[in-house]
């Protein structure tokens, strides 16, 4: 069986959102794909390599069979994956492939989970492999959508475009939770007042996203956003998970007109923009590297094969 499920967007809020407060977040139309076949013991293919079981080269698939061994016993299993979504970049690529591994396995195995089940498994395996984590890729790559998080609030986000340039850093998810979790329980009451903000921030934008349009270049809507996105995206530095060459594209967008943070965890991985129609266009020939994302309504799913 094959099975696919989305990458994501963090339009505000991340590294809040692990401590419990309000984030913003979409799946995007990229997606990982893994195919499952029965077979007597495990083979993994990746773009990493072939493996068997292989906590190190392969963590996200591992955790997810080994997970998956406790709802259904399996002696082994063929998974192939390939992506769209560029890895450790901040787009969701490990929750991608380990909710397309579950949905596959399960739909090969018939082992009958429901999505609530298969977000439950993959937010194990995030936890296994990261230590701490909120959980939001994993929800995000099963369900599809907008939503604000932890609230599990649909959100109706028009048919945006949101421009990604890649930093050209990789972004350690686990490494960078954790450094802010130092810098938390070193000044926790100045932190914790830049998480409130961030919050905040969700919470605003939620008002405005719904009803944005990129034709017009006088969007009252559209300067709010950007507004919210500086903010957000300067609060992220102060807690020290952005990184010159991230400060360096996003000053270049906000000088062209386009809105732009990191997303995701930072240490590197992708920045996201958004502006009027003209501005995406000079800001898209500027960087090379630069490549549109849409949202994406469908979560985890099965593949015609
Ligand atoms: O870097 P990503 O795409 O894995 O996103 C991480 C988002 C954080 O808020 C930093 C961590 C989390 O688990 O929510």
């Amino acid at each position: 069986m094959r099975a696919s499920a989305p990458g994501k967007i963090f339009l505000f809020g991340e590294h809040a959102v692990v401590y419990g407060k309000r984030a913003l977040v979409t799946a995007i139309n990229l997606r990982c794909f893994a195919e499952v076949r029965k077979r007597y013991d495990f083979r993994i293919s990746s773009p990493l390599g072939i493996t068997g079981l292989d906590f190190e080269k392969h963590p996200y698939i591992s955790y997810a069979i080994k997970r998956f061994l406790e709802v259904r016993k399996i002696s082994g299993a063929d998974v192939q994956v390939e992506s769209q979504i560029p890895i450790a970049s901040g787009l969701g690529s490990s929750a991608a492939v380990t909710v397309a591994v579950l949905k596959a396995l399960d739909a090969e195995y018939e082992a009958n989970l429901s999505n609530e089940d298969i977000y439950e498994l993959a937010r194990q395996v995030e936890l296994d492999v990261q230590g701490i984590a909120s959980g939001t890729d994993p929800f995000i790559s099963t369900y599809g959508g907008c939503w604000l998080i932890p609230e599990r609030k649909p959100i109706t986000i028009p048919s945006l475009e949101f421009l990604v340039v890649d930093s050209g850093k990789k972004s350690i998810t686990g490494e960078m939770v954790k450094r802010v979790a130092e810098l938390k329980e070193k000044f926790p009451g100045v932190v914790g007042e830049i998480m409130d903000a961030i919050d905040e921030i969700s919470q605003a934008a939620i008002a405005t996203i719904p009803q944005m349009k990129l034709n017009s270049k006088l969007n009252s809507k559209l300067d709010s956003i950007s507004s919210l996105m500086f903010i957000n995206q300067n609060l992220l530095r102060a807690i020290g998970v952005s990184i010159p060459e991230i400060d360096e594209i996003v000053d270049q967008l906000n000088s062209m007109g386009v809105a732009s943070k990191l997303t995701g965890a930072g240490g590197g991985g992708c920045v996201i923009g958004i502006g009027d129609v003209e501005s995406m266009k000079r800001a898209k020939e500027k960087f090379k590297s630069a490549f549109i994302v849409k949202p994406e309504k469908e979560g985890a799913r099965i593949e015609e094969e």
